[in-house]
């Protein structure tokens, strides 16, 4: 299909409420712990109280007695699954999902038991009476950036070391040298809605109603470990409450399949957000150093950026923070390095603009105390090293409109006004002072099936293996489909989260509604020929497939990404140490926007997290117990309402010329910068740096 362009029926690009908004306030949209199961019984996990040793015994028997108490499941009586395999993303899996499997603890929290129950108030008595004796062997949690047996990782093919020129010399003669350590605490999803799954063995088939960021995902994870074709496991997913990067296969739904299989009941499995802690992967603290090397005039002659971050014994995962060095600025040397540490921690994963978020706290510092040091203004020097192609992969870009983002913004900020001194404002007792950093992340599209129906009553059906949650795509994608059917939304019945409707990417890396918009508006683009014969449409209706495997993958190697600028500015209490955020903007060039409404909720969404980074979120490990301090709302503080003042989101006009629809993803870049943007903001109003987050009380104190 050619670029779709508006029609006199179509609501793309003007702001549509969610079309299930209703369901969800009325509490009529069920949750994967809502569904009503005849039978249901209930599973507890039972988390380690060691950070790392050998299950010795499981005290079953007691619990065993306790009322409503079915079964309790340990390694000792479990059946084996497997994990011997290659995930869709192309990865080795993560064993820590499969419960139950050995008698080693891996971290604190690791999923010993499952205590099943006719209710869950009687399984979770039964899962806190259970007691289990370890071997409890030393453990090491400690992170920090100068570990001695941290080592080079790939990640998603993505080198672990680029180099490209002579850093060391361009450092040399460069006549003004940033060389600075950043650090970034471990930070936590939290999504509102905790993890759960209600699981049956249906006549052989593995049936999961669950809240996870891909049907298709969890549907192929969870048939490698069964030993299941793929077709005998059925996931769905309708209503999904938050995922973040968090939802994944997990534990919750293995041990609701397996203890479903050996009681021969349906089992839900629900986590509490204090297992969320523990079991669902979170970002890795970072510690990471930026060289910045330049002329007089800014202009940079060498960038180096090396990442350090925490893994687990049992899985790999890189936080991939140089990512951004290798294509935010030009310089004649780019030296970037990422490398992990194995700890006795559970699993790191993805989490909202990974490696990008933490990534840009450090880059866009360094670039700021770097403006600071030639006394180029900040935006002046970010422009002044503009890079023409990928300055590490040398690729042209797709379009990059960061300049005109900076520009925008200032002009709305009031940027030309201030003044570059740090130190000098003040508001009463309140010292203020504003700052900016830049945004980027990527803009892939990853393949899709999609099949759209034509119904003999004049309205369409689409299927499609996508995952809302809560971003507004179920509504972005109703309002593409009836775009690209030249008919009005409330024709279009957007069916999604159901692996039977067949593969597709996730709700993950800012890729799910450009994805799934692709395989809609190919299989609609099918349908129209289907249909131009004119011929009437029978009673079960006609439909039309795609897959778009073919089209994304011919895509021309680009440099795709969308872009950034945000704008801080703070009052500071120099009595108190207290940072508050007064103003946060952001403009954006992130492709087409679809839905105006739900769009910048995605974008504020994101810049807010930005401010609970750069202010308040730090899960704090003790090293004695290995655990954690306050895993809950209390003890990890996340912004609150009064935390957050005017955010305001925007963009510039910049359809991606390749995407058929012309999108590129706004799930993730409105958190990018935000912590370096308040930062510097900080600077700017006390003239003290801050390399480490969160800017608590006391740091700035
Ligand atoms: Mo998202 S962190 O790309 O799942």
């Amino acid at each position: 299909m050619t670029p779709a362009t508006t029609t006199e029926h179509t609501a793309a690009g003007t702001a549509h409420r969610r079309v299930e908004g209703r369901d969800k306030v009325t509490g009529a949209a069920r949750y994967a712990a809502e569904i009503p199961l005849a039978g249901l019984a209930h599973g507890w996990l039972v988390g380690s109280t060691v950070a790392r040793g050998r299950v010795r015994s499981v005290e079953t028997a007691p619990v065993l007695a306790m009322p409503g108490v079915l079964t309790v499941l340990h390694h000792g009586n479990t059946a084996r699954v497997t994990t011997d395999y290659v995930t869709v993303l192309g990865t080795s899996p993560d064993p820590t999902a499969a419960v139950f499997q050995h008698d080693q603890v891996q971290h604190m929290g690791w999923p010993v038991a499952l205590v099943v129950a006719e209710t869950p108030e009687q399984a979770r008595e039964g899962a806190e009476a259970l007691v289990v004796h370890y071997d409890e062997e030393p453990h090491d949690t400690a992170f920090s950036g100068d570990r001695a047996d941290a080592y080079p990782l790939d990640s998603m093919g993505q080198p672990a070391v680029t180099d490209k020129g002579e850093t060391e010399a361009e450092l040399a003669a460069s006549a003004v040298v940033v060389d600075a350590c950043y650090t970034t605490p471990e930070n936590h999803h939290n999504a509102m809605e905790p993890h759960a799954a209600t699981v049956r063995w249906d006549g052989g088939r593995l049936d999961v109603i669950d809240s996870n960021q891909s049907a298709a995902w969890i549907q192929s994870e969870l048939a490698n470990m069964f030993s299941l074709d793929p077709q005998s496991v059925r996931v769905r997913s309708e209503h999904v409450g938050g995922a973040f990067g968090g939802k994944g296969v997990r534990a919750h739904q293995v041990a609701a399949a397996l203890a479903a299989r050996a009681l021969g009941r349906p089992v839900r499995v629900a986590m509490t957000r204090r297992q969320m802690f523990a079991l669902i992967g979170y970002r890795s603290p970072t510690a990471q150093r930026i060289r910045l090397g330049a002329d007089a005039d800014g202009r940079l002659r060498a960038l180096q950026h090396d990442s350090l971050n925490q893994t687990s014994t049992v899985h790999e995962h890189v936080e991939a923070s140089a990512g951004v060095s290798r294509v935010g600025y030009d310089a004649a040397a780019h030296r970037t390095a990422q490398r992990v540490v194995r700890l006795d921690v559970p699993t790191p994963t993805w989490m909202r603009a990974p490696g990008e978020a933490p990534g840009s706290f450090a880059l866009e510092s360094a670039m700021d105390e770097l403006a600071a040091e030639c006394g180029i203004d900040p935006i002046e020097l970010r422009m002044r090293n503009e890079p023409e192609r990928g300055p590490v992969s040398g690729l042209p870009f797709g379009s990059r409109r960061l300049p005109d983002c900076f520009r925008e913004g200032a002009r709305r900020f009031g940027w030309a006004d201030r003044d570059p001194r740090p130190g000098v404002r003040r508001d009463g007792r309140r010292l203020l002072g504003t700052g900016t950093a830049a945004a980027s992340f990527l803009a892939m599209a990853m393949p899709a099936t999609a099949a759209v129906t034509a119904e003999a009553d004049g309205t369409f059906t689409v299927r499609i293996g996508a995952a809302d949650v809560g971003t507004g795509a179920r509504t972005a994608l109703t309002l593409i489909a009836a775009e690209a059917l030249r008919t009005a939304p409330d024709r279009v019945r957007m069916r999604i989260g159901d692996s039977d409707f067949g593969p597709a990417w996730g709700a993950a890396g800012s890729m799910g509604t450009r994805s799934w918009a692709w395989a809609i508006t190919d299989a609609v683009a099918a349908l129209r020929e289907r249909l131009a014969g004119g011929a009437g449409i029978p009673p079960e209706g006609v439909t039309a497939r795609s897959d778009t495997s073919g089209s994304v993958f011919g895509l021309a190697p680009r440099e795709r990404r969308a872009y950034g600028a945000q704008f801080a500015e703070v009052a500071v209490d120099p009595g108190t140490g207290e940072v508050r955020v007064r103003r946060l903007l952001g403009i954006f060039a992130a492709g087409r926007i679809v839905n105006p409404l739900t769009a910048r909720s995605q974008l504020t969404g994101g810049m807010i997290w930005g401010i609970s980074m750069a202010l308040h979120e730090e899960a704090v490990r003790d090293p004695v117990s290995g655990g954690h301090v306050g895993a809950d709302l209390a003890g990890y503080h996340v912004a609150a309402h009064a935390d957050i003042p005017a955010v305001e989101a925007d963009w510039v006009d910049d359809p991606d010329p390749e995407d058929p629809v012309g999108i590129k993803g706004v799930g993730e870049i409105g958190v990018v910068g935000v912590a370096a943007a308040v930062a510097n903001a900080v600077w700017h109003a006390t003239g003290v740096r801050h390399r480490h987050l969160p800017l608590r009380p006391d740091r700035v104190l």
